[in-house]
């Protein structure tokens, strides 16, 4: 089984894309939804919240996890990574959204084993709209920088707008935040035409159609989930290892830290068009696999 964490809904566009593209793998979906959101806390909190979920969902038995939350990937992944995995579960690997996504922009290798895309050209400007703790973090200017360095990136905070989305609010409420949030962004740009944009945050493609109204008809927007999707199908041609499927090939499970009922109701309107509708239901953490509270 291959785990996926976000910390809450958000990660649930990224799910459903994997399980199209890879619909003989088993999942294991964690949402923290008890710490929801993450993109307005410390680094050191997202670090030691996303340290305990992926410890969990290694204890469930996943011996790889995607951190399907930009907050996550973007604030913790590198440390994970560096300082915790090597001596605490060296067989084990966790991977993010972020570089997937900057490797498609920058039409990086991994990509042609993915196939043909849909806008053959390297963006010369890049929109990255995130919650503050990814754009605090920088790592979507770090990683660009070492991919595409000719592409400039101009970011923009959405403070309100991943808790405005877990919370379920109405349209109305979530085309105003989105407008002012891109009027924010048109401010910084001057002038400057921006040709490609990033929703950064797992959450914001539940809200796509918003922001394709409010930003320019010429400005791309780029799919984070479907461009994680293609990276875990060429990542796993090159680590077939990864790969397992357990007793039921396709079988997806969902934990939540939060309450099961009302997060499987919430998860039911967030994936009315997917696949996953309807079957998904949220389970409390088995007993032994609780996450650790965080005040
Ligand atoms: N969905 C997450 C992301 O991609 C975080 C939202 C939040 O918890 O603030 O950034």
């Amino acid at each position: 089984m291959i785990g996926v964490f976000d910390s809450g809904h958000g990660g649930l566009t990224v799910l459903s894309a994997l399980c199209q593209r890879l619909p003989r793998q088993g999942f294991i979906y964690l949402g923290d939804h008890a710490h929801a959101p993450y993109g307005s806390r410390a680094p050191g909190e997202i670090v030691e919240l996303t340290r305990s979920g992926v410890a969990t969902l290694f204890g469930l038995g996943c011996t790889l996890v995607i951190l399907a939350c930009n907050t996550a990937a973007a604030v913790a992944l590198r440390r994970l990574q560096q300082d915790w995995l090597p001596d605490a579960f060296p067989n084990h690997r966790c991977l993010g959204v972020l570089v997937p996504m900057i490797e498609a922009v920058a039409q990086n290798p991994w990509h042609a084993v993915a196939g043909p895309d849909e806008w053959g050209r390297v963006p010369e400007t890049l929109g990255v709209f995130a919650t503050p703790a990814t754009v605090a973090s920088g790592a979507y200017l770090h990683e660009v920088a070492k991919r595409a360095p000719r592409l400039t990136v101009f970011q923009q905070a959405c403070p309100d707008l991943a808790g405005l989305i877990e919370a379920g609010a109405d349209a109305a409420t979530l085309r105003a935040a989105i407008d002012r949030h891109v009027g924010d962004m048109q401010a910084q740009l001057r002038g400057t035409a921006l040709d490609s944009v990033v929703l950064g945050c797992t959450h914001y493609p539940l809200v796509e159609h918003h922001f394709r109204a409010a930003l320019p008809a010429g400005t791309r927007l780029l799919s984070q989930p479907q461009r994680t999707a293609e990276a875990l199908t060429a990542y796993l041609f090159r680590h077939p290892e990864m790969k397992r499927f357990g007793a039921q090939p396709g079988l997806v499970r969902a934990y939540t830290t939060g309450d099961p009922e009302r997060v499987t109701l919430a998860a039911r309107n967030f994936l009315a068009d997917s696949v996953l509708a309807g079957h998904l239901a949220f389970q409390a953490l088995p007993h032994t696999h609780q996450v650790r509270q965080h005040a």
